[in-house]
């Protein structure tokens, strides 16, 4: 089973991705896209960025995926501007019937529903399959200076992970044999 982090917080040092290389660490199979790391041009539709090395980078790994865990900073109640831009380069062929697990890291006053809210939208336009156990993490979460999450939020990525992990094996199930 292949599962895709996709990591949407833009800043190197911010905390969606300390939350995205903590799941990344979890589990062998399961591969990491950054988008602090991978940086992409905002789509322009030209059939030219199809061979950005970036972009190809991108595709090849949503294609390769059976699960994704999407994690977005909550940037002005809504998701980032980078998570949105590359999937803007992805449609539904990379997505249906795929499982979606959804994390938001927000600012602490209570945000994160709406960024949660604005990625199962999107992920319905997608034809993907987000599922219901989903998580917020607040600053309090992360002891920033060992770079690391704390104990109760970790335990929570992890159930998080397993549920995912659920839903990805009805998925594959559901690609191979078709819907009843
Ligand atoms: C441009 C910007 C807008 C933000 N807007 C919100 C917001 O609307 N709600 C919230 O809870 N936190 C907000 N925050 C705080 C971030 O969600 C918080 O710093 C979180 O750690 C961001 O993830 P990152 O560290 O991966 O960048 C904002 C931060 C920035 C930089």
């Amino acid at each position: 089973m292949n599962i895709l982090i996709l990591s949407g917080g833009p800043r190197k040092t911010g905390r969606s991705a300390l939350a995205a290389n903590y799941l990344a660490s979890l589990n062998d199979g399961m591969e990491l896209i950054d988008l602090s790391d991978l940086v992409l041009p905002v789509y322009s539709g030209e059939e030219e960025q199809n061979h950005l090395p970036e972009v190809k980078k991108l595709k090849e790994a949503a294609r390769k995926a059976d699960g994704f865990v999407m994690i977005s900073p909550e940037y002005h109640g809504g998701i980032s501007g980078a998570l949105k831009n590359a999937l803007d380069y992805l449609g539904s062929d990379y997505f249906a019937h795929k499982a979606v697990a959804l994390t938001a890291v927000a600012g602490g006053g209570k945000g994160g529903i709406n960024t949660l809210n604005q990625m199962r939208t999107i992920m319905r336009a997608l034809y993907a399959n987000a599922i219901p156990k989903q998580l917020v993490l607040d600053p309090h979460c992360f002891n920033r200076e060992e770079k690391t999450l704390l104990e109760e939020p970790a335990r929570l990525i992890n159930e998080l992970l397993d549920e995912l992990q659920l839903y990805t094996k009805a998925g594959i199930q559901i690609r191979k044999e078709g819907l009843r």
